[in-house]
């Protein structure tokens, strides 16, 4: 059986975290343990996404439920996660921020996968990255892949629920667009199906939980760098708030007025 450090690969792990400061400067470890984490969640939370998709695509609404609660609860994770990054003040992330050069997080792939595996698909961040690179292939795959509210889709069909044609057979490399047919149909839904309104409803906690993650992220951002442009080369906080308020189900969303 292999050790506890054999098999986490420990020593590994605790060599990957490499200052670039000179001294170095005190909270560059933060900040480099607190990206490696997030990335570390993101793949969690990929993995978890393709196995809830193939869960609804076989039409195990439990599990597809149980799966989803995994995948709000690091949500919850990777929002308080910047109360942490929020004990940093400006001026000691100033002491080391030259050192990032273009490096930001707008770069990270996995984040963009993330949103291109929910259905938030951008032909533009594809050419973030360079072609042929790894991050580029694996954007191109989700990009072309249905999305989780693809699956959602088919899952609700597969149970009786008379979803659009236009809807099932919607171009899956396009942006999750309002549908009123769809709207008719998914408030039916919350009317007489309690366990798929249910699955709704963590669809609804999921999109809520990522922009919580925008807003809290922006508001962390203000307070440490003020109107500054990004390392990734956009306005900041600016472009940032830009981001705000953009659901990714929006026909869950418009639904409500009418329930
Ligand atoms: C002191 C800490 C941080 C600051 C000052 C900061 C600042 C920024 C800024 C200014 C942007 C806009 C893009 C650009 O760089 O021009 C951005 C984007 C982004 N940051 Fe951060 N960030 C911080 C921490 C984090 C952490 C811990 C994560 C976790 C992975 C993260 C993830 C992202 C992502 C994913 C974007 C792209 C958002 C989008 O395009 O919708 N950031 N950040």
């Amino acid at each position: 059986m292999p050790s506890y450090t054999e098999y986490l690969k420990i020593n590994e792990l605790l060599a990957l975290q490499r200052p670039l400061s000179e001294g170095p400067e005190h909270d560059e470890m933060l900040f480099i343990v607190i990206h490696q984490v997030y990335e570390l969640w993101f793949k969690e939370i990929l993995h978890e996404l393709d196995h809830l998709v193939g869960l609804l695509a076989r039409d195990d609404g439990a599990r597809a439920r149980g799966t989803l609660k995994r995948i709000l609860t690091i949500l919850k994770v990777l929002v308080a996660q910047l109360d942490i990054l929020e004990t940093m003040t400006p001026l000691e992330f100033l002491s080391f921020r030259d050192r990032l050069e273009s490096g930001s997080g707008f770069q990270s792939h996995q984040f963009r996968e993330r949103e291109f595996a929910l259905g938030w698909k951008d032909a533009r961040a594809l050419e973030r990255y360079p072609a042929g690179s790894e991050g580029r292939a694996r954007l191109e795959r989700r990009f072309e892949s249905a999305s989780l509210w693809d699956a959602f889709l088919h899952h609700l069909a597969a149970n009786g629920v008379p979803v659009p044609a236009s809807d099932l057979r919607r171009d899956v490399t396009r942006r999750v667009e309002p549908s009123a047919a769809l709207r008719d149909v998914l408030i039916g839904v919350y009317r007489g199906r309690s366990a798929l309104a249910e699955l709704c409803e963590r669809l609804v906690d999921l999109d809520e939980g990522v922009m919580e993650w925008r807003y809290r992220h922006v508001k962390m951002v203000q307070r440490t760098i003020g109107t500054r442009r990004g390392t990734g080369g956009s306005a900041g906080a600016d472009y940032l708030l830009g981001t705000l308020n953009q659901p990714l189900f929006p026909d869950l969303w418009a639904i409500r007025t009418e329930l």
